[in-house]
């Protein structure tokens, strides 16, 4: 290979759709043919594709074929839930499925690698990336990392219906500096071990191909040149082989970033930390050869990064069959069968966060109902901020779901105001739907481009005029005595304490694809019972952020009646909703909690059991939640920190149990020198539906050496 061959293997373009067909920006239709770009990004449908794969695969002197990429975080044209919608669920084999359906129907366009499953730990609801991904615990990521890392790729990465996963964004992009995107990150070192390494340890391990470093630098170190965190973690460390791929534009970005002068130092400085791809500033192409004159790189550093690259093509089976994926058309069958699991995810990703006296489900009780709000039909906004190949009309909206599950009831609809608009004429009209209805349906929430990349808010209420119109809703509704029920739409746990407080029902929607409309019917009329648990918190103030349940303890925990503690003067500690919060229409009550052994020892494994009973008047599904507390360790530990999580389904009047099994080695943590360790003690051991400890029953084991 010459020196421009092989620095095509290590970069990556844009394409994109002009009117008469792809187009690939700039030179790259020639750059392709000359074997001077290797890999692509955003392009779609499996004609395209392959026109584009023959152009390098029949033209190029060395007939390499191209990757394909592309962003398919949550659905390639049928949408599931956006991840911390899909977080909700806790359940790592229906993650995993999504996974697998999203990537049969991406390879069915040609497509053969996905920039997902986004891992990154976020405890901070101002920052709009946190709707991509698991919300604020590293053991539900590290969860989420492994089943979607499982689905995406499939049994066998050759496989015509498997995608490369890229795990993203390396590391700790979460807690940039008040949550304002892109910002710089400075986090202590335990930190980064304890909350934001374990998922992507979690993709490593179940094989991810791929792994792209955040945009973002950690104290003055961007993770594009971070060698110590790459090259020494990942590859040196947890025997990383994948290929690392940059964020877009990204080596460019550390001339910005202060670190580099040009973009021969820039490419030099990512080339020796160990990213192999350069998506999209083409430092790799122009920058490299300089570098090399210079002595910054050699060529030896140039082909390893060349290897992994085509060792990733081998093994996705692109040099048996370039056109493999994409050369089948899916079954009506299939696609219809995808659409029926969008639909139950999407059901199942709704937490409930509150329901007065019953105000849920409305059943056949509400003939006439008055839907009211700019989320209401918006079908475009159902996708939340990625899309992939979904058109923005398609997804069925609240309104198109509720006239179809109840079709005898009259349903009137006024959006009142738009999402974030000042106009305020359309609320009267609204409001005046309410006299005459049974219930009243509020649709409420963000755009979808209000969170996700470059997403970060300040404000986290509801954005134009709607707490304008929810509040003269809710008045009318009231004095009409008829329930009001609320569905927040967003990326992220929003702000509304006064919703909240004045609301008969408040479900929290987030964004949940294709089938919301039909998602949200089943729950509000009672044909599922609501089983989401919140995967972030859920503050009531700005002040409160950021704001997670895995806090150490103070040495002056908050007290009201002592000054001298930890606690606002003007809002309380607690979140609005704890992490792990969500209602069902059952009523769940857990006893009798038993954990054995009594003393464990680092090479066991202990078992707790908890009877659960449905003491409500429908049938539901209960989420229990496995929680330890290590009372005394030379570091102070969490107040509490998730080992597991156990689902019970259960009729009305029905009781049964949930066990949890955990080896003793998860008991271990990092000790004062950062290693591992087992120290012998107490371990409270708590369990039941959500991270709020009055909630919990406990218990206390010890541990012995
Ligand atoms: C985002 C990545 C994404 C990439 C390619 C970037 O701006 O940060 O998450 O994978 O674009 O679309």
């Amino acid at each position: 290979m010459t020196l421009a061959e092989k620095l095509g293997q290590l970069t990556m373009a844009a394409a994109g759709h002009a009117v008469t067909g792809p187009v690939i920006a700039g030179d790259s239709v020639e750059a392709i043919k000359a074997g001077i770009i290797g890999n692509l990004l955003n392009l779609m449908g499996a004609d395209h594709v392959h026109a584009m794969q023959r152009l390098a695969v029949e033209q190029s002197r060395l007939h390499i074929p191209v990757l394909f990429a592309l962003d398919v975080t949550h659905g390639y044209r049928t949408l599931f839930p956006v991840s911390l919608a899909e977080a909700s669920l806790f359940d790592p084999e229906a993650w995993a499925l999504t996974a697998r359906e999203a990537a049969k129907e991406a390879c069915a366009d040609g497509i053969a690698m996905t920039f997902a499953p986004m891992i990154d730990v976020s405890r901070d609801p101002r920052w709009g990336r946190s709707v991509e991904g698991p919300g604020e615990d590293p053991w539900v990521g590290a969860r989420m990392a492994e089943a979607k890392v499982r689905g995406t790729q499939g049994a066998e990465l050759a496989s015509a219906d498997s995608l490369a996963a890229v795990a993203k964004h390396y590391c700790a992009y979460g807690p940039v500096t008040a949550g304002r995107e892109y910002a710089s990150v400075d986090i202590s070192e335990r930190t980064l071990r304890e909350v934001h390494l374990p998922p992507f340890e979690a993709a490593v391990r179940a094989g991810a191909a791929s792994i792209m470093p955040a945009f973002t630098d950690l104290a003055g170190i961007p993770m594009t040149a971070h060698a110590a965190l790459l090259d020494g973690w990942l590859r040196a460390r947890l025997g990383f082989e994948g290929v690392l791929v940059s964020d877009y534009n990204a080596i460019g970005e550390l001339i910005r970033h202060g670190i580099a002068a040009d973009a021969a130092e820039a490419a030099a400085l990512a080339l020796k930390a160990g990213v192999d791809i350069d998506m999209m500033a083409s430092c790799y192409r122009n920058g490299l050869p300089v570098a090399l004159n210079r002595g910054l790189v050699t060529l030896a550093d140039i082909d390893r990064s060349v290897r992994r690259v085509l060792a990733l093509k081998e093994r996705l089976g692109l040099f048996d069959d370039p056109y493999r994926r994409g050369s089948a058309p899916e079954t009506d069958a299939a696609i219809a069968r995808r659409r029926q699991l969008a639909r139950d995810v999407a059901a199942r990703s709704i937490v409930m966060l509150t329901n007065r006296a019953d105000a849920l489900p409305l059943e056949g009780s509400a003939r006439t109902l008055a839907l009211v709000g700019p989320l209401a039909d918006a079908s475009a906004e159902m996708r939340g901020p990625w899309w992939a190949a979904a058109g923005p009309e398609g997804q069925v909206t609240a309104l198109e779901g509720l006239r179809a599950a109840l079709p005898r009831s009259e349903i009137r609809y006024a959006p009142g105001v738009a999402i974030e608009a000042q106009d305020t004429a359309g609320i009267p009209a609204a409001v005046e739907l309410c006299d005459n209805a049974d219930a009243v349906v509020l649709c409420l929430g963000e755009a979808a481009a209000m969170s996700g990349e470059a997403a970060s808010r300040a404000h986290l209420g509801l954005p134009g005029q709607q707490r304008l119109l929810a509040e003269a809703v809710l008045e009318r509704a009231r004095a009409r005595s008829k329930p009001a029920i609320a569905v927040l739409f967003s990326g992220r746990p929003l702000i509304v304490p006064w919703l909240i407080e004045r609301a008969d029902a408040v479900l929290a929607a987030w964004f949940l694809g294709s089938e919301a409309g039909n998602a949200i019917a089943e729950v509000i009329t009672g044909r599922v019972s609501p089983s989401g648990r919140t995967a972030m918190s859920w503050p009531q103030a700005v002040g409160q952020i950021p704001l997670f349940y895995g806090e150490r303890p103070s040495g002056r925990p908050a007290n009201p009646v002592d000054h001298y503690t930890s606690k606002y003067l003007d809002a309380p500690n607690e979140p609005q909703f704890p992490f792990g919060h969500g209602l069902t229409y059952g009523r769940f009550v857990l006893s009798d909690l038993t954990v054995t052994p009594e003393t464990l020892q680092e090479g066991g494994a202990l078992e707790a059991r908890v009877a659960v009973s449905n003491e409500g008047r429908k049938a539901a599904e209960e989420t229990v939640f496995l929680f330890v507390h290590d009372k005394l360790a030379r570091v102070a530990r969490p107040v509490l920190e998730l080992k597991g999580v156990a689902k019970v389904r259960l009729q009305p009047g029905e009781r049964g149990s949930v066990r949890f099994e955990l080896p003793a080695s998860e008991l271990r943590f990092l000790g004062m020198d950062l290693q591992p360790v087992f120290e012998p003690g107490e371990v409270e051991i708590l369990v039941g539906p959500c991270a709020d400890r009055k909630q919990l029953l406990s218990t206390t084991i010890r541990l012995s050496a």
